[in-house]
């Protein structure tokens, strides 16, 4: 059993969604004793050491993905995208906590996706449209919000969740479970609030 745990706030060990994620790692360990667990911080640690960080995709990985033959990479992008699509294909669930950035996911979230979804390798076209490659797999989505996102309250727009549930399912990952803690930056007592509220909705989720 592998889980992969993919981690997408620069916020260090203050990290909402990195608290959420975690939480959901540690009940499904608890679930599944001995599994494996593979981290990958995208934006930098819980030390805020971002020297793991994940560079954007470059030029010999867009040319690639846009010629017919799309071959294993030998460096750059297309040899990091091999190592993230392997990843990814190993893992029996996969775990992501992510803030949202300006409606949307953090751009170094964005940059593993541009990594992981490659045409031909986790998807391919078809005349009704993209369809996946990768077999199912449950999805576990952590995210934070400094304002509300969902319900009555919202004020803005989203593009984080509808977004990820749409390109996860565009190679194949439609098994998608979200925990959310919004409200975050709208003062201490608010924050708190959001950051209970999440982790209640991970604990009725996976029982006591
Ligand atoms: C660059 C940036 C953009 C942000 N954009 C939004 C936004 O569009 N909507 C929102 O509700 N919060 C926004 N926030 C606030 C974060 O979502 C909030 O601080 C959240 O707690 C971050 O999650 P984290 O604690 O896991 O890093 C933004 C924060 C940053 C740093």
């Amino acid at each position: 059993m592998n889980i992969l745990h993919i981690s997408a706030s620069p916020r260090g060990a203050q990290a909402a969604s990195r608290a959420l994620s975690n939480q959901v790692v540690a009940r499904l360990l608890a679930r599944h004793p001995g599994a494996s667990v593979t981290l990958r911080e995208l934006a930098g640690g819980e030390d805020g050491d971002d020297s793991t960080a994940l560079p954007h995709i470059d030029a010999g990985y867009a040319l690639a993905l846009s010629s017919a033959a799309n071959e294993p990479g030998v460096d750059g992008a297309q040899l990091r995208s091999d190592g993230l699509i392997e990843e990814l294909v190993r893992a029996d669930i996969v775990v992501i906590g992510t803030p949202m950035h300006n409606l949307t996911v953090p751009s170094t979230l964005k940059s593993w996706i541009d990594h992981v979804v490659r045409i031909n390798r986790t998807m391919r076209p078809t005349p009704e449209g993209k369809v996946g490659n990768l077999h199912d797999r449950p999805v576990y989505l952590a995210l934070a919000s400094g304002g509300w996102r969902t319900g009555e309250r919202a004020r803005q727009p989203d593009f984080l969740e509808p977004y990820l549930r749409a390109i996860l399912a565009m190679i194949g990952l439609k098994d998608v479970t979200v925990f959310s803690a919004e409200g975050l930056a709208l003062g201490a007592e608010r924050e708190a609030e959001g950051r209970a509220r999440a982790s209640a909705e991970v604990g009725r989720h996976f029982g006591a």
